[in-house]
């Protein structure tokens, strides 16, 4: 199953185990481990205590007590140095280290904060882009479903570095097309007084050529082929199997075997979008997609113009895109 970035507070998360970023003698502190330690009440810092403390990177599970979660899996994460004391492959080792646990505890569901980008010091950005690249690769071999929760999520706002050329390539696209569709309203707005009638459908259908069937018994029978048989086409052409397909979507195995056994299945936009980005199709081969289930690209959508701009770029990481749009503050691809 997918990862999921949401905005909450992880202590109120009903899962089978939320992570706490501790430190490394697992006694509670500020931040995170602070809200979870308060959530969960003393019996917490009683059995963390018996632990005998964790390593850098690596992590250890406690019942949750009052939280509304089973577990609690406590990691330590990095002290941010500046990037050159291995920070990188520390913190991706608390992500593995506690995916480890959690698969062992049989969870289902796992709700992780973002690690050692707090107290600890770690840019915010290129911890969330850590987080994402560890819980993806995880992702790839389990059925998992993974929640990052991001508790203040103004510092991921869309002004970061990372994403100036997203910024940009909206900028550009975007504003012309708010400006084209303003200056569609007023011209239409001047015309419409001089302008003749729309001539009426009789006479449209009138002006057909003669042997052309226009009745809607003949247009239905030539309906093109659904979203459901493309995509089931497309998966065999690229030589994909299901579940690399859904994988590579970020959508859930039930949701993809819904769309698998009915042909006249319509997804929500983001899955139709999530599906053609799991296939790599070009731009072109995705508005083709797209229009089988009833939806187009617009520059007049932020959202859009991101998805174009990572075909564009020909990065198909669904989870790099999800990070994308989710500093764009744009609903997320898949789940
Ligand atoms: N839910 C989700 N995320 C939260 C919550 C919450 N309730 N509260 C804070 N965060 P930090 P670290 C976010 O400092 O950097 C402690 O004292 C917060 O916005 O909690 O790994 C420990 O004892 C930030 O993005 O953890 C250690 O000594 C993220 O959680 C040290 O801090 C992590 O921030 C660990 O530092």
């Amino acid at each position: 199953m997918p990862l999921q970035i949401i905005r909450h507070d992880i202590t109120q998360m009903n899962v089978d185990a939320i992570v706490n970023a501790a430190r490394p003698s697992l006694t509670g502190g500020g931040g995170v481990d602070g809200a979870i330690h308060r959530a969960a009440g003393p019996d917490l810092l009683a059995e963390c205590l018996r632990l005998g403390g964790c390593a850098v990177g690596e992590a250890k599970r406690t019942k949750a007590y009052r939280l509304p979660c089973k577990y609690v899996i406590h990691t330590v994460g990095p002290v941010w140095e500046g990037g050159n004391a291995g920070e990188d492959a520390l913190l991706a080792s608390c992500y593995r280290a506690s995916l480890a646990v959690a698969e062992a505890s049989k969870c289902k569901i796992v709700a992780f904060p973002l690690i050692s980008s707090g107290a600890y010091g770690y840019p915010k950005d290129r911890a969330l882009q850590i987080a994402v690249e560890a819980i993806g690769a995880f992702l790839l071999q389990s059925e998992m479903l993974v929640y990052l929760v991001i508790f203040d999520r103004a510092s991921f706002a869309a002004g970061s570095k990372r994403y100036a050329d997203i910024a940009q390539f909206i900028d550009d696209r975007y504003a012309a097309a708010h400006e084209e569709s303003a200056r569609e309203r007023r011209f239409r707005a001047a015309g419409a007084a001089k302008r003749a009638p729309a001539p009426p459908l009789m006479a449209m259908q009138a002006s057909a050529p003669a042997d052309e069937d226009l009745s809607l018994e003949a247009m239905l029978a030539g309906l093109d082929e659904g979203f459901s048989v493309t995509l089931l086409r497309l998966i065999d052409q690229k030589g994909l199997t299901d579940a690399q397909c859904y994988k590579r979507a970020n959508i859930d195995r039930k949701l993809f075997s819904k769309i698998r056994k009915d042909p006249h299945y319509k997804p929500s936009k983001p899955t139709a979008i999530a599906l053609a980005i799991a296939l790599e199709l070009t731009l072109a081969e995705t508005e083709d997609l797209l229009k089988r289930a009833g939806y187009a690209l617009s520059h007049a959508s932020k959202f859009d113009l991101i998805i174009e701009y990572f075909i564009r770029q020909g990065n198909y990481n669904v989870f790099a895109i999800n990070e994308a749009l989710f500093a764009f503050d744009q609903c997320l691809l898949g789940a």
